[in-house]
């Protein structure tokens, strides 16, 4: 079985445990939040963008994915991502 990490969504504050390789989106679906997601998570829409304090956390982007970021965004990456992204496997 996979190891669980905590994911803490703010706002609301919503705390989920979810398996390794489990990604931002489905971790929300979840903990009940609701995160705009027009594609369904299909990676075609870009709509379902977060900011991650801990981006060790978390599975690099794509080139296809940072296509969804604006400049201003990418400005800010890796804090800001797609929640297509999965958690990480191994946390140091
Ligand atoms: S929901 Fe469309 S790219 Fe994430």
């Amino acid at each position: 079985m996979q190891p669980k990490k905590e994911v803490i969504f703010q706002p609301p504050r919503k705390r989920v445990k979810v398996q390794v390789e489990t990604s931002i989106l489905e971790a929300a679906r979840l903990a009940d939040v609701d995160l705009t997601s027009i594609c369904g998570g299909k990676g075609e829409c870009g709509k379902c963008k977060v900011i991650v304090e801990n981006t060790d956390a978390i599975s690099s982007m794509t080139n296809e994915e940072k296509k969804h970021l604006t400049s201003a965004e990418l400005s800010r990456y890796p804090e800001t991502v797609n929640t297509l992204e999965k958690l990480k496997k191994h946390l140091n």
